[in-house]
Parts: C-alpha cells; sequence; structure tokens
C-alpha cells in the first residue's frame, strides 16, 4: 500500500485509515506460536496500566515470562489482577511517569538495585492530548511521553547494566504507528521546543513523534551494533487501531461514537497484542538488530526514519537537550 500524506493529519482521517487497512491484504511475516514460551526471560512492559500494554503484560505473563509492569496507574490492582489470572506469580509493578525525567531516573535506579537485568523490554507508553501541556522540566508532554521519554529510559537502562546480555540477545521494542509517514520532513529547528496546540493538531504532531520513535530505534539498532554483529535487537511495530483508551481525551461529546467505531470496528488490545508478542518472543525473531512489523506485515519503515543522517542529527539533538536540562 502506498500512503498518501495527510493520511493521520486529523482524528478522521486516521481513524479512516486505521479500520481500511485492517481490510486489505495481509501477507503475515510469521505466525505467534503457543510454543514460544518466555520461561527464564524478564521482560519490561512500561504503559501497562490499560489497552495493548496490559495485554502484552497478561501474555507475557501466560508465556512464563518474569513481568515488571512500569506504570503511571493501576498499581498494585493490574498486577494482581495478572497474576491471578494466568497463575504466574512473577508479575511486578513499578511506579513511572514517563512525563518526569526524575521519575523515570528513579525507575531505572529501581530497576538496577531491586531487579536482575531485562531480556526484552517493551517501550509502549503513549498519549494523544487534547492540547499542550508542560511537563515538569518544561518539555510539551506528547513529545516526551510518545518520543524522548524512550531515548532517556533506554540510554540509562544500557549505562546502568538493565539488558541481560548473558542469555540471548536482548529485545528492545518499540510501539510506533503507521502514522510515522505522514510527515513530510523533519523540523529540526523547533526540536524540543514547547509549542502551544489543541486536539485539532494532536494527531498530526502523534504522528511526528512516532516518526522521531521511529528514527531513533532505526538509529538505536546501528549504534548497538555497529561492527555487523547484533548484540542487542531493536524492533519497532505498528499494532494497527486498537479499541483501547487511547481516546480518552477526545471531547466528551464525540466519546459516545468514538467508543462505537473503536467497538465495531478497531482491534481488541489481545488480538492487537500478538505482533507485539511475536517480535519479544518468537525465536524466528533472534538475532535480527532491526525489523519493523505493521500488524503481522513486515515492512519498511519510512526512508526518512530509515536515513542514517536523520538518526544522527536526532541522537545528537536528543543528547543535546538532555544535557542543557540537567545543567
Ligand atoms: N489505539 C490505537 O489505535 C493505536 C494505534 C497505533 C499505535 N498505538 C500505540 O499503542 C501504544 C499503547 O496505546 P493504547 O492504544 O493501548 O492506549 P491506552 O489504553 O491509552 O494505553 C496507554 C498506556 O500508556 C500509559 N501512559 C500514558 N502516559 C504515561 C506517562 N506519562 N507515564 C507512564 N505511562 C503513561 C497509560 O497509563 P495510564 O493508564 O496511567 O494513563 C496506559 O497504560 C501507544 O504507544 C500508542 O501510541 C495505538
Amino acid at each position: 500500500m502506498t500512503l498518501t500524506k495527510k493520511n493521520y493529519n486529523n482524528p478522521v482521517a486516521a481513524t479512516v485509515t486505521g479500520i481500511l487497512d485492517l481490510f486489505r491484504k495481509q501477507v503475515p511475516a510469521g505466525v505467534l506460536k503457543a510454543t514460544d514460551r518466555l520461561e527464564g526471560k524478564q521482560v519490561l512492559v512500561d504503559g501497562s496500566s490499560s489497552g495493548l500494554g496490559y495485554a502484552v503484560a497478561m501474555d507475557c505473563a501466560r508465556r512464563g515470562a518474569r513481568v515488571i509492569m512500569a506504570c503511571r496507574s493501576g498499581i498494585p490492582e493490574k498486577g494482581e489482577t495478572i497474576r491471578r489470572m494466568t497463575g504466574n506469580p512473577n508479575v511486578s509493578m513499578v511506579p513511572v511517569d514517563f512525563a518526569d525525567i526524575r521519575s523515570i531516573n528513579h525507575l531505572t535506579e529501581t530497576l538496577k538495585n531491586d531487579f536482575p537485568p531485562s531480556d526484552i523490554i517493551i517501550c509502549n507508553a503513549g498519549i494523544v492530548p487534547k492540547k499542550s501541556r508542560q511537563t515538569p522540566q518544561g518539555l510539551e508532554e506528547m513529545f516526551m511521553v510518545n518520543y524522548f521519554s524512550k531515548f532517556i529510559f533506554i540510554n540509562e537502562l544500557l549505562e546502568k547494566g538493565c539488558l541481560n546480555q548473558t542469555a540471548g540477545i536482548p529485545r528492545i521494542l518499540f510501539v510506533a504507528s503507521e502514522s510515522h509517514r505522514n510527515p513530510e520532513s523533519f523540523n529540526w529547528d523547533s526540536f524540543g521546543l514547547y509549542r502551544e496546540y489543541t486536539i485539532g493538531k494532536s494527531i498530526e504532531l502523534y504522528g511526528y513523534y512516532k516518526l522521531l520513535l521511529t528514527t531513533f530505534a532505526a538509529e538505536l539498532s546501528r549504534k548497538l551494533n555497529p561492527d555487523g554483529s547484533v548484540h542487542y535487537s531493536v524492533f519497532a511495530l505498528c499494532p494497527g487501531p486498537i479499541n483501547s483508551n487511547i481516546g480518552r481525551e477526545a471531547p466528551a461529546v464525540f466519546q459516545p461514537l468514538l467508543k462505537l467505531v473503536f467497538g465495531l470496528f478497531f482491534r481488541s488490545p489481545e488480538k492487537a497484542a500478538v505482533p507485539v508478542m511475536y517480535l519479544a518472543a518468537s525465536p524466528d525473531m533472534e538475532g535480527k538488530p532491526f525489523d519493523y512489523l505493521f500488524l503481522m506485515n513486515r515492512r519498511l519503515i519510512d526512508e526518512k526514519a530509515a536515513d542514517p543522517a536523520n538518526g544522527k542529527r536526532l541522537w545528537n539533538l536528543s543528547e543535546e537537550l538532555l544535557q542543557r536540562l540537567q545543567s
């Protein structure tokens, strides 16, 4: 499918595109099997209090993993429910607010001090806010939660030795979106700057931050695997439209319609979790430096995201921004 620009420029276009995508011909990259087990693996799933992340955490627990749920809410009840429903006692919850750098620092310290290194990290948390909001460090919240927090989190995990390199190749997953193809170009001059916006602009910016995330994922893979051999697998994916809580900030007047459309046409979080679980658990994915799935279809990422020059530029700008915030 060729995506024309503007497919995700507003909530209606994004919803229609998401629904139409479900009806297009699928060419699955592989099959997630019941035998793809995770015994002996520790999986961290963030944003797992709700929607996709919760379904992923549940399936990881079912497949025998030790699961760490890094969440802003739902502690401890979401983890208790997963323990009860799966019979897996090894489900822990740790608090984090990805809008706040100090909270990320605290999370990675907790992971370093209280847990063994993880085998699989699933960066899932994301938002579609109804308007711009400032984080404690003065950044724009969607920029922070949907992109910059992942840059900080993964780099801290790597620095603090929180990824297990002694039992196979660690996997780092990013829940991105096909909407990363929507922006025509990067806007480097405004990188990290707080700007005001309202709901009409949220979806367009959402696609832009998913472009940053996908560009980061590709650059991370290049940086972690510089010599041709694979030390870390970095995977990104779009799970397709999900009947989740992502539309929670849509205006109240649209909520009933949204619930109806989501319920009728969008996939359940359990179904949407399949490509995530395939990338996390399938032996097919062992030893790959990078991959991207849309639903279960293997796709190339947008060429802007794949371009190493853009990856380097994004990495440098992100490092500089972090240094400025810390000085
Ligand atoms: N829904 C879709 O159609 C769709 C399509 C493509 C991609 N995605 C992506 O899928 C991922 C999961 O979204 P979803 O659809 O499952 O939505 P969801 O039900 O709203 O779940 C989002 C999760 O992110 C967490 N989160 C939000 N802000 C956070 C913060 N500051 N700190 C920590 N956690 C935070 C939420 O925690 P709380 O419960 O505490 O708010 C929740 O657990 C997102 O990255 C989204 O962009 C979704």
